[in-house]
């Protein structure tokens, strides 16, 4: 007989079904034991009675939670009064005809029935196995998964072409420490994880794909916080032919159908968004990603705003040189080349960030195709023009053959859901999140790698006393 899931069962009363799960609860009542069995749709009630052939009603007596079951069952309607309306399979239960024990379960090291906050989080991610058997992390997961199925069939029908970029790619200067990787046929060379597909998007510009887009990993050797992590996803979009304006409202437009369509309890304050200035934001909020709740109390509003106009270069004082605020390919305001070595501090960019309640989700900007302009933005961040030339040749050579005005935005996908789901951080709707100094518990990553390994990779290791 086929396995059916569990909420299938209410259109098969009097019908014999098989069904496979966890124990979810035991229960006995005198002879008769009731056991809730779990799986990905719900929950259903077996019940076993001593009229069962002995072995298998012994065999019930044993089943403890979490173990792996199989049954083949009569679906009965529940008797008057037995009605439990707080699950969609309430008006029915499972008569036992057949019990297969397919795993037994040892006890697990945590309860996953409460909503897990008050266990350590060091204990959860080590199991998160069995941290993901909480209903409250399921039901993120699954949201996680509607809500990207969304984005992608919503881009899809506006002429969107989903493309993967590589993960081995090169260091790009985005601001962040890259995640090296060693080669082992090119010694002493490094591959870098990719801190964002910005390149290989405006690459794909460059060859015509006019509107793309990725659920793409990011990875960024950064020190994760609440909202932020080592490796990220975002959707990742890039346009051509395409103003700002239109950018935002592509954006605009994706969200306020994402909330209607998935989060429809949530108010959203203003419609369109909220718009203002870098400059504005700094001197009303002093914060570049401000919260525009109107009540700060309220889980159910969702305040998003566009920030605009950013300046091209930031100050870093650590370094005592210009830093880009966004990254070096943003298109500055102005085509005065004397101006941008001159002035850096007074250049404007077409950049624009998407806040949501104090959180920046999303970050993008117009792009610079002319590469005189490219040459003076990385001037100013100190870099000689050869050396430029020459670390982005690849860059500089493919500009030269037919660009079309482009640009982009990268929506962080964690972040939003953090805050729709009113998650407490993002490693709240992340499968496998890593700790507070980047470690996977679950896996002990990362691990030491045996000699031969690192031999093969030309790489001696020194130890830290
Ligand atoms: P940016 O660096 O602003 O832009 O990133 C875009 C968005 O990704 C999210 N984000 C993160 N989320 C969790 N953990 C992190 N460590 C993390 N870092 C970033 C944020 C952020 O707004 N290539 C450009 C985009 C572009 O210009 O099109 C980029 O990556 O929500």
């Amino acid at each position: 007989m086929k396995r059916i899931f569990n909420k299938e069962t209410i259109q098969c009363v009097d019908k014999e079904v098989n069904l496979c799960g966890w124990v979810d609860t035991v229960r006995a009542h005198g002879k008769i034991i009731f056991i809730d069995l779990r799986d990905k749709s719900g929950i259903n009630q077996v019940v076993f009675t001593p009229k069962l052939k002995s072995e298998l009603y012994e065999l019930a007596q044993k089943l403890r939670p979490e173990w792996v079951v199989s049954i083949v069952g009569k679906v009965n309607k529940r008797p008057e009064g037995m009605i439990n309306d707080k699950i969609e399979t309430g008006e029915i239960e499972i008569q036992v005809m057949d019990l297969e024990v397919l795993s037994e379960a040892k006890t697990l090291p945590f309860d996953i029935d409460t909503d897990g906050f008050n266990i350590s989080e060091e204990k959860r991610l080590k199991h998160r196995y069995l941290d993901l058997r909480r209903p409250r992390l399921k039901r993120n997961l699954e949201m996680r998964h509607k809500v990207i199925q969304y984005m992608r069939g919503f881009l899809t029908e506006r002429d969107f072409t989903e493309i993967e970029t590589p993960i081995l790619t090169k260091s790009t200067p985005e601001g962040a420490r890259d995640f090296l990787v060693p080669s082992r046929i090119g010694p002493g060379k490094f591959y870098a994880l990719p801190q964002s597909a910005q390149q290989y998007k405006q690459f794909l510009m460059i060859a015509g794909i006019e509107r793309y887009f990725q659920v793409s990993r990011c990875l960024r050797d950064e020190d994760p916080r609440g909202d932020r992590q080592a490796e990220h996803t975002q959707l990742d979009i890039e346009m051509s032919f395409v103003s700002q304006e239109e950018i935002l409202e592509l954006i605009e437009e994706l969200y306020t159908k994402l909330v209607k369509e998935f989060f429809p309890e949530k108010k959203i304050t203003k419609t369109p968004f909220i718009r203002m200035t870098y400059k504005e934001a700094m001197e009303k909020y002093n914060s570049d990603k401000p919260d525009l709740r109107k009540d700060k109390n309220d889980p159910n509003e969702l305040a998003f705003a566009f920030i605009t106009d950013f300046p091209m270069f930031e100050w870093h004082e650590k370094d005592k040189k210009w830093g880009a605020q966004h990254h070096p390919f943003t298109m500055p305001q102005t085509d005065d080349i004397e101006e941008i070595k001159k002035n850096p501090k007074n250049i404007l960019a077409h950049q624009y960030d998407f806040v949501l309640n104090g959180y920046e989700i999303a970050g993008g900007s117009l792009r610079t195709i002319n590469l005189e302009i490219m040459d003076a933005v990385f001037e100013v961040l100190g870099h000689k023009k050869d050396e430029i030339r020459k670390q982005f040749a690849h860059y500089f050579e493919a500009f030269g053959y037919g660009v079309p005005p482009h640009g982009g935005i990268a929506p962080g996908i964690d972040r939003f859901l953090a805050v729709a789901l009113n998650e407490p951080n993002i490693r709240e709707v992340m499968a496998f999140p890593k700790t507070g100094d980047n470690r996977d518990l679950m896996m002990d990553a990362p691990s030491e790698v045996t000699d031969a390994q690192l031999k093969e990779l030309h790489i001696r290791t020194v130890k830290k006393i």
